[in-house]
């Protein structure tokens, strides 16, 4: 893939297609027969386009998009609207970049320029305008076409350039090269989501954390079976131990501000499938459950943004990961489990085994003291009955991270939504013969599972985040397609931005 910024007139870049990113202030003035940009841009084909604006009811509204042929230097001409200018936000900018994307790929486009008119650039920061359209348009252009032999997409855009006109080079290189990194984590962090199961098992997962370490100069420490046991990882032990393929523990570091000693935690649930065990799922959509690692590949994601992008802060990336399956040899129903902690799990059902995995994950990163612990987890249906596609489910005992990670969310739009975890939601997971059951029973099944993670966190500030309906995708969104959204990337990029800056 190929990424840049120029400080030219986007007419005058060769591309195969040119996307123009438009307000409804920017269509009014271009009618009103002002010199305006757009209509420097289409000098030559003014009365094609005009008709065709006409025919097409195009007046610069939020979602409209219009494809032209031939105009100037460019064999396709994508007129995507953002409506209004004074309710412009980069949101808009990516999606209107992601739908000009999708029009230029219809028409077999292998290479793009993208630009937004005056009020765009106006609204928003320069560096923000470059950001954003890139990060639309790239994520936009993703497919996991791996596996497709036939149906194969016989183009794929290669090239993306932005040209703004009067924005800084500087900016606007700055921009695209940190826009082109954080795509590339979260294309990285689909991936591993949209492998199947007999690709991505926990020592090939291990295996991308080591490479990656390689690649970003990280710290990885790999634990295997062996090492797990020495731990006494009884939770990790336990659900892996109906699997034919052994457990791993994943730990990366990245020391990015050598000067301070605060370290961040990030935690991620690494079940490569989940059966549900012998309490096993019934059969319709359980091939889904192939993404149950989303919470892992978002911290690997993550850890190769961040220090890529070279954000300095301190923090270390923790998977947990197995998978959970039924055999001879699986945990059961009515097991007790002895954690690292300590603590005993009573199991009451072998499908409630990403908290039994995290119970290791978030007792071991207590190791680095850190400032906070943030898990991320495809925990519960339950969150996505609350909750649907749209919003992350949050619990945590820390209100400033969580501020934190609220503003970030907004920011990335990868939103965040906060639930209670009320100390009169504990007696659910009240066990009879261990010092915790790990299922709550039907109500409230997000919150209880929040409060069964709570008991392995210690005193530490800590957030959990369940991606359950956001990581895995039903329906594709603008920039999202259906399956893996690589969730979790963007949004804890953002969040140690802000604490860098802090
Ligand atoms: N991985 C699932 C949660 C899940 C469900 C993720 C749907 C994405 C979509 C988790 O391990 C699980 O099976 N949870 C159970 C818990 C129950 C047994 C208490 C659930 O939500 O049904
Ligand atoms: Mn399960
Ligand atoms: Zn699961």
């Amino acid at each position: 893939m190929q990424v840049d910024y120029q400080e030219k007139k986007s007419t005058d870049i060769k591309a195969d297609a040119l996307i123009v990113v438009l307000t409804k202030e920017d269509l009014a003035q271009e009618k009103r027969n002002q010199p305006s940009k757009l209509d420097a841009l289409l000098r030559d084909s003014k009365v094609q386009m005009e008709s065709q604006l006409k025919a097409g009811n195009f007046d610069g509204d939020k979602g409209q998009q219009i494809t032209l042929f031939s105009v100037g230097k460019h064999r396709v001409l994508s007129l995507v609207g953002v409506g209004e200018k004074s309710e412009l936000t980069n949101e808009k900018v990516r999606r209107a970049a992601a739908v000009g994307v999708k029009s230029a790929k219809k028409s077999k486009a292998t290479s793009v320029v993208l630009t937004a008119l005056n009020s765009t650039v106006e609204q928003l920061s320069d560096y923000e305008t470059v950001h954003s359209l890139l990060e639309g348009a790239m994520l936009g252009a993703y497919r996991f076409d791996k596996y497709l032999t036939q149906d194969k997409e016989s183009t794929k855009i290669t090239a993306f350039t932005v040209a703004l006109d009067g924005v800084k080079s500087s900016i606007g290189k700055k921009a695209a090269r940190d826009a082109e990194l954080l795509c590339e984590a979260v294309y990285l962090t689909r991936d591993l989501s949209n492998a199947p199961a007999s690709e991505i098992y926990p020592e090939a997962l291990a295996a991308v954390a080591a490479e990656l370490a390689k690649k970003h100069h990280l710290l990885a420490r790999i634990l295997n079976e062996k090492q797990i046991r020495q731990l006494k990882m009884g939770g990790l032990l336990a659900v892996n131990s109906g699997s034919a393929r052994p457990p791993r523990f994943i730990t990366l570091e990245y020391k990015g501000n050598p000067k301070s000693r605060d370290w961040y935690a990030i935690v991620g649930k690494g079940i490569t499938f989940d059966s549900g065990g012998i309490s096993l799922k019934p059969a319709a959509g359980m091939g889904e459950m192939k993404m149950d690692m989303s919470g892992a590949a978002a911290v690997i994601g993550t850890m190769q943004s961040i220090a890529s992008l070279k954000i300095p802060v301190n923090v270390v990336g923790i998977a947990p990961s197995t998978e959970n399956l039924p055999s001879g040899s699986a945990y059961k129903p009515g097991d007790v489990v002895t954690t690292m902690s300590g603590i005993t799990i009573e199991v009451d059902n072998t499908d409630a085994e990403g908290r039994i995995i995290l119970s290791d994950g978030l007792y071991y990163a207590q190791r680095y003291r850190p400032k906070a612990i943030i898990d991320l987890a495809t925990l519960t249906g339950a969150v996505v009955v609350a909750l649907g596609h749209h919003a992350t489910g949050m619990f945590g005992t820390s209100e400033e991270v969580m501020a934190q990670l609220k503003e970030a969310g907004e920011k990335t739009y990868e939103r965040v939504w906060q639930m209670p975890v009320y100390e009169e939601y504990e007696k659910q997971i009240k066990s009879d013969i261990a010092d915790v059951k790990n299922v709550g029973g039907r109500w409230a099944g997000s919150i209880t599972a929040a409060l069964f993670l709570k008991k392995f966190v210690g005193d530490y500030p800590w957030v959990h985040l369940d991606i359950a309906g956001t990581a895995m995708l039903e329906d594709a969104t603008d920039y999202s397609p259906k399956g893996g959204s690589g969730v979790g990337v963007r949004l804890l990029t953002q969040f140690f931005k802000q604490v860098a800056s802090a």
